[in-house]
């Protein structure tokens, strides 16, 4: 029997393909603290998690008979990726779960800067009827700096150019041919910061994409510049910003993500005229972009059910985690080639295994 523990609210079509799996059992305890969560983790192999819980090295210390990580959705920068590598965790997401909900939202954001949406219909069903305090900016022919290349800010930026603006994107992997293919002009940040009318950030969060936009950004940024943030709170230095919109210097800001999140009653960005702010848009998913992100609990619950089977028809040793990565170095495994279905019993070909164990960010080893 495997034991899994999900510490986040997740979905119940997301639980109900793990209750399906054989020789599982769940346990749904959320809104636990660090120290919580390294009292109970010992007894569990398997932890699902959204964005709240910080899984910590701590806790994967603690989690002595942890295999699998599950992050139901993109971001696995709540999960110390280092140390499950280190322990031979997997780690398992779904990167392509919101990526158009995430650009279609801030797309729709620079729209609403550029428009001044909110506040218009704010004072429209006001009752004031203000057609001079509201003159917006039009994105064609206004050059759009993307910080991040991947896969929202690829989306983001084929949508800005269908709204004939030029495109600056800086990504330490973006290839000149990509960046060709793309109809985006490489660029770096100095020269996205110095040289676009609207600046968008689509990287993780990590020590140097911390206030990768600053203080030192904002002293030379192109004036009436508008600034939106739908990746990580903390990429962009929100005190620097409200004092850059002060200054005059930056014309509005959009952001679905805060520092601290939620963002506390006193926050600068809740009150200001020129900033408008969501909470992040992953929550406002389609059923569509829900099923895509249930892929980690297919790929946790097909996890279980391999290693289920083989336990059952009593081949030892169980084959190493890490032939789930590559089908073709499953079936090398003789344990696989002669204990596995070519269906687990929840219908998962090995081929859609291995599809969204594409998805699985970090390296494994054996247990
Ligand atoms: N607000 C939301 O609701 C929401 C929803 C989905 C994703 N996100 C966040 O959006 C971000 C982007 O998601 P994605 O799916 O496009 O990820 P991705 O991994 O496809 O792209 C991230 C890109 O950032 C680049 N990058 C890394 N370090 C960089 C640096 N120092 N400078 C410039 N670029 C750098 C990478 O090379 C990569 O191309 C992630 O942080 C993700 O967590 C937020």
């Amino acid at each position: 029997m495997f034991k899994v523990l999900v510490s986040d609210p997740i979905s119940d079509l997301g639980i109900s393909l793990l209750v399906e799996a054989s020789d599982i059992s769940i346990d749904k305890k959320t809104g636990l603290s660090e120290d919580e969560l390294v009292a109970i983790i010992g007894e569990y192999d398997a932890l699902l998690v959204r964005s709240q819980t910080r899984v910590t090295e701590r806790i994967m210390t603690a989690g002595k008979s942890l295999k699998v990580i599950g992050r139901a959705g993109v971001g696995v920068d709540n999960i110390d990726l280092d140390a499950a590598t280190k322990r031979g965790i997997v780690v398992i997401n779904a990167p392509d779960g919101n990526t158009i909900t995430t650009c279609e939202h801030t797309f729709a954001m620079m729209m609403a800067l550029a428009r001044h949406i909110p506040q218009a219909y704010a004072k429209t069903i006001g009752g004031e009827w203000d057609r001079k305090s509201f003159v917006g900016v039009e994105l064609r022919n206004k050059t759009l700096g993307v910080l991040g290349m991947g896969r929202i800010g690829s989306e983001v930026a084929a949508r800005a150019k269908a709204f004939g603006m030029k495109v600056l994107g800086y990504d330490p992997f973006l290839t000149e041919e990509r960046a060709d293919k793309l109809g985006v002009t490489l660029a770096t940040v100095d020269e996205v910061v110095r040289g676009a009318d609207f600046i968008t950030v689509h990287t993780p969060l990590t020590p140097e994409t911390r206030h990768m936009i600053g203080k030192a950004q904002f002293e030379v940024i192109k004036p009436g510049v508008r600034i939106v943030n739908c990746a990580r709170g903390g990429i962009i230095d929100e005190q620097a910003l409200i004092e850059a919109i002060d200054a005059g210097r930056v014309a509005g800001a959009a952001f679905d993500v805060f520092e601290e999140e939620p963002p506390a009653a006193d926050h600068p960005f809740l009150k200001h005229p020129k900033v408008i702010v969501t909470p992040p848009s992953w929550r406002f998913y389609g059923r569509g972009a829900r099923k895509r992100r249930d892929r980690c609990f297919r790929a946790a619950a097909a996890y279980f059910e391999e290693r289920a089977v083989q336990k059952r028809r009593q081949h030892a040793p169980l084959y190493p985690a890490t032939c789930l990565r590559s089908s073709s170095r499953t079936s090398r495994s003789p344990a696989s080639s002669e204990a596995s279905p070519r269906k687990s019993p929840m219908g998962l070909s090995r081929r859609s295994m291995s599809l969204m164990q594409a998805n699985w960010p970090t390296s494994t080893r054996s247990h």
